[in-house]
């Protein structure tokens, strides 16, 4: 069920952390699609040592992002578990030298930092049997993705009382991961495409979820029976229907890729994450790890810089909601839970002044939260008689700008209103 909690907490860390990360190979996809041979991926299995993860590092890095909450793949497409699972023997406990739990010294180092602690789990397994014994529903042999050998019967022959066994099998690894690790507060599902929800028994698969812990939030790659939406690697221009989370990867990749230099600057990914929440939607971060635990250098920049940002502009980032709209201003925005409080972000050095327009109630004070500075401000036009708005402006200029995302803090004398018409005539004059 959807908590405040998530809504408030507007940032979280993704981290894809696997074997693959050995030989630099995308997450699964890399032996899915023939980029490398399953047994050459697999044999990465021999060189994941978690020689040098300290989970304290981990969840330190999380907290200087700013995030609320933090989202580990306990287990990819490629069926390798993080955590000591009794239902396969593919986990990297006990097929890698780094043999350790890596579930339970995240979830226990997470639990009494106030970081929400939510675990990825992939629906799709293309390294279990019992998986690629049925097609996707209404595919047939001879169609595309559907059939492949990792994710179809390869005879061709659907064996239904195996993919029940494999319902099973994926139910006795997530009741692992929720009864065994502590609380458990978001589970993050994915690969739902591959089956329909009628195969994978998604109504019955999300009441036991809740039979377990009523209060997981669940993302909605559950083919429709979660929480939220999670747009993933392209920005929402249209804000998603509810409550949503844009999944992005910092570079291009979501696993550690020693051959992707393409990290998105602070600038890049602070704007990026107003503008989620100006949208109302949190926004999930992708950071992976190399094989050893430990993180690239820019991971550690781009983190904490962000995580400046935030902690100069609390106020404008958590608990908020969705502000006023591109017609209104402008720029980004939030608004306080009461509406009181509108919350401008300025992407651009402003010149002497920016506007705000269709606001029905008055301005009370105006500042600039990193500087703390109070700004004058004005209205033009208008009229007030006929209730209609004219135009509010912030005297801010270049000097006023810091070095990411400038917040104007807007108290209103009233909740806010705001005037979305095509403008009037007015029939009666002052
Ligand atoms: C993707 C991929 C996967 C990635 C994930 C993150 O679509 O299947 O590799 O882990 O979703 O959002």
């Amino acid at each position: 069920m959807m908590q405040d909690w998530f809504l408030d907490a507007k940032l979280g860390i993704f981290i894809h952390y696997g074997i693959y990360a050995v030989r630099s190979v995308s997450e699964s996809w890399s032996f899915f699609n023939g980029t490398i041979s399953y047994d050459a991926y697999m044999q990465q299995l021999d060189g994941f040592t978690a020689s040098k993860l300290n989970m304290s590092d981990w969840v330190d890095l999380i907290r200087r992002s700013g995030a609320r909450y933090a989202v580990l793949t306990a287990k990819h497409h490629d069926g390798v578990a993080l955590w000591d699972t009794a239902v396969s023997d593919l986990s990297v406990v006990k097929r890698t030298p780094a043999g350790r739990d890596i579930i339970r010294e995240y979830a226990s180092a997470l639990q009494g930092s106030g970081i929400r602690t939510g675990l990825y789990f992939s629906l799709i397994d293309w390294s279990e049997k019992l998986y690629p014994t049925i097609y996707a529903e209404g595919s047939v042999p001879g169609d595309y993705i559907h059939d492949k050998r990792f994710s179809s019967p390869v005879d061709g022959q659907e064996r239904y009382d195996l993919w029940e066994r494999f319902l099973e099998f994926n139910r006795s690894q997530v009741t692992e991961l929720i009864r065994n690790y502590g609380t458990v507060d978001l589970l993050w599902f994915d690969g739902d495409w591959e089956r329909s929800a009628r195969q994978w028994n998604m109504g019955g698969f999300r009441d036991f979820l809740h039979r377990l812990n009523p209060r997981v939030v669940l993302n909605s790659r559950l083919q429709g029976y979660g929480d939220y939406q999670t747009p993933e690697q392209g920005i929402p221009v249209v804000a998603p229907e509810g409550p949503w989370e844009f999944c992005t990867t910092l570079n291009g990749s979501w696993g550690y890729n020693v051959h992707d230099e393409a990290y998105k600057s602070p600038a890049q990914v602070i704007r990026m994450f107003a503008d989620c929440i100006s949208m109302g939607g949190n926004m999930l971060l992708g950071i992976g790890p190399r094989e050893d635990g430990t993180f690239d250098e820019r991971v550690h920049h781009v983190l904490t810089e962000l995580g400046g940002w935030i902690r100069t502009n609390a106020e404008a980032v958590y608990g908020t909601r969705a502000g006023v709209d591109g017609r209104h201003f402008a720029g980004g925005s939030t608004l306080s839970r009461d509406r009181r409080v509108l919350y401008l972000f300025l992407y651009d050095i402003p010149r002497e002044a920016v506007c705000l327009k269709g606001l029905q109630v008055p301005v009370r004070t105006v500042t600039i939260l990193e500087s703390g500075r109070t700004v004058d401000h004005h209205c033009t036009g208008g009229a007030s008689w006929n209730d209609i708005p004219g135009i509010v402006w912030f005297s801010v200029g270049a000097s006023d700008a810091g070095a990411y995302v400038t917040t104007l803090k807007v108290e209103l004398a009233e909740p806010l209103r705001l005037y979305e018409g095509t403008g009037e005539v007015i029939a009666q004059n002052a």
